[in-house]
């Protein structure tokens, strides 16, 4: 198992809600097939988005997400082996990042120097710590966040 989360930016024009709910719509049609799982973030300029499974089926659909005109600068910030899942149950889990919270969680996970990177001087405990906290905030909204089967 592993646990990939990377960053994104989007180019000049913002995507519309439409858009997204497209790349939610597939991501949940898709991933089952491959049992992952994860999270997908977003915010004005920016995506972060966790992918839990089998290392190949990881990669595989990694390669495809990179390749992908929606978004660019497309750049891995943690691969952790060996732990557990922390969305399990969700073909892909989605948070719009709205409050001063959420971004300061974003902000310590990132480095925004000239492009994205990992900021320095976190470790893989604190990323996933961050990640639980949104797992929990989704745990909290299930009534709007939970996918209908
Ligand atoms: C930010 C972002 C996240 C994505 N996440 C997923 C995902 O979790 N699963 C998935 O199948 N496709 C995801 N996609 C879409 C893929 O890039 C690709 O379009 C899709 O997997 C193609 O599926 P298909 O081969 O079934 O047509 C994502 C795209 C973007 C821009």
């Amino acid at each position: 198992m592993v646990q990939l989360l990377y960053a994104s930016t989007l180019g000049s024009s913002m995507l519309t809600s439409e858009e997204i709910e497209k790349i939610l719509h597939k991501s949940r049609s898709n991933n089952p097939r491959w049992n992952i799982t994860g999270i997908l973030l977003y915010r004005s300029q920016i995506f972060i988005q966790l992918l839990e499974g089998d290392e190949q089926h990881v990669n595989s659909l990694y390669d495809k997400i990179k390749q992908d005109k929606r978004h660019s600068n497309v750049t891995e910030i943690a691969r952790i082996h060996g732990g557990q899942r922390l969305f399990s149950g969700w073909d892909m889990a989605f948070k719009e990042l709205d409050d001063s919270f959420d971004l300061k969680v974003i902000n310590e996970i990132l480095s925004w120097n000239s492009r994205l990177s990992r900021s320095p001087s976190i470790s893989n405990l604190q990323i996933l710590k961050m990640l639980s906290y949104f797992r929990e905030q989704i745990d909290g909204n299930m009534v709007i966040e939970h996918q209908e089967d």
